[in-house]
């Protein structure tokens, strides 16, 4: 198999060694040369373009058998969320009309479920989100599915929770660094993800998933924050994160302040899919015995003077 990964970062990388080593060529796209090394010791072949500039894919030699787009648009606003994901999703189903590529694999986001009452979502469930970053990533993935509908391109969407892995997870660090806020009132549940599964997932759909079909990437078990918070204290043993001042604003919600648990049933049933990580309880694992020890390791010298 031949396949390109689209914006090729902290998990297109990840999905690339896994391809790779399983014996497909795979290309992974992005706009910087910072991290060509790492791919090319990934198995990873290195090109360079930009997304948003049709000129760009057309550059790529050669057709691909799987496109998949895990491209984000960083710490951007809305014009970037449109440029990227809206703009991005076009010019990927243009150039595959003309490429004639395999399939393509477009990662969305949870975010799109704009539910506020803590209820269940699957993929099922209605869409109609109230932040505009949301509202964009639902046009994109409308403007994907057309892909499908228009028979220019098999298509899937995977809508990924939030990510956390080696070197990421946005509220574990801000608690570590004794900035997590406990929330005044009810604590809205958070859903969550490890990088690895994350692969493991677009593995799963880029090999059985079914055209048209959208997937949850989410890992077993949606936790409050005020939940999450209070496990990290315990398995740390650093202090809990105080209350944030009744009426004052909670510095964690980087997606929105939607409050829904997402539902991996698809996922698991119909593709097979298994997260190595089902809860994130085992994938801080790793990262929690990091910090117990630095803090073993910083008590001792303090005690021996
Ligand atoms: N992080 C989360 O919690 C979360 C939650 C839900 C969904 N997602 C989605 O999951 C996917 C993977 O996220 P990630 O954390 O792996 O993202 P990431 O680490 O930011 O990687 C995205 C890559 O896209 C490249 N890129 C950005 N703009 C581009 C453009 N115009 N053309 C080509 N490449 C471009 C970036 O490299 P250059 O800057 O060098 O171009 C970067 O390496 C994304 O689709 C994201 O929206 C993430």
């Amino acid at each position: 198999m031949r396949i390109l990964i689209v914006g090729c970062g902290y998990v297109g990388l990840e999905l690339g060694r896994r391809l790779a080593s399983s014996g497909a060529e795979v290309l992974g796209l992005r706009r910087r040369g910072d991290d060509d090394g790492l791919m090319a010791g990934a198995g990873l072949q290195a090109v360079h373009g930009d997304l948003t500039r049709p000129e760009d894919l057309e550059a790529i030699p050669g057709d691909f058998d799987a496109v998949v787009s895990t491209v984000s648009s960083g710490r951007g606003g809305i014009d970037a969320y449109h440029q990227v994901y809206l703009g991005g999703a076009g010019n990927l189903v243009d150039w595959s009309r003309r490429r004639r590529a395999g399939r393509l694999v477009w990662v969305s986001s949870t975010s799109v479920y704009g539910q506020a009452d803590g209820s269940w979502v699957t993929e099922d469930s209605p869409t109609a989100p109230e932040e505009p970053t949301s509202r964009c990533l639902v046009a994109a993935e409308q403007a994907i599915t057309e892909g499908t509908r228009s028979g220019v391109v098999p298509t899937q969407i995977v809508r990924v929770a939030g990510i956390y892995g080696p070197g990421r997870g946005h509220l574990f660090r801000q608690f570590i660094a004794g900035e997590a806020r406990l929330d005044p009132g009810q604590s809205p549940w958070m859903n969550m993800i490890h990088r690895d599964d994350v692969a493991s997932a677009l593995e799963a759909v880029l090999h059985r998933g079914e055209p048209g079909r959208i997937y949850n990437a989410v890992d077993d078990e949606p936790v409050t924050r005020g939940e999450f918070l209070r496990y990290l204290a315990q398995a740390t043993g650093l202090p809990l994160a105080p209350a944030a001042e009744a009426g004052g604003s909670v510095p964690t919600r980087k997606r929105g302040s939607t409050n829904k648990r997402v539902s991996n049933g698809r996922l698991r049933e119909e593709l097979g899919w298994r997260p190595r990580f089902p809860t994130w309880r085992e994938g801080y694992a790793e990262a929690i015995a990091g910090v117990v020890s630095a803090t073993r390791r910083h008590d001792d010298r303090k005690a021996s003077g």
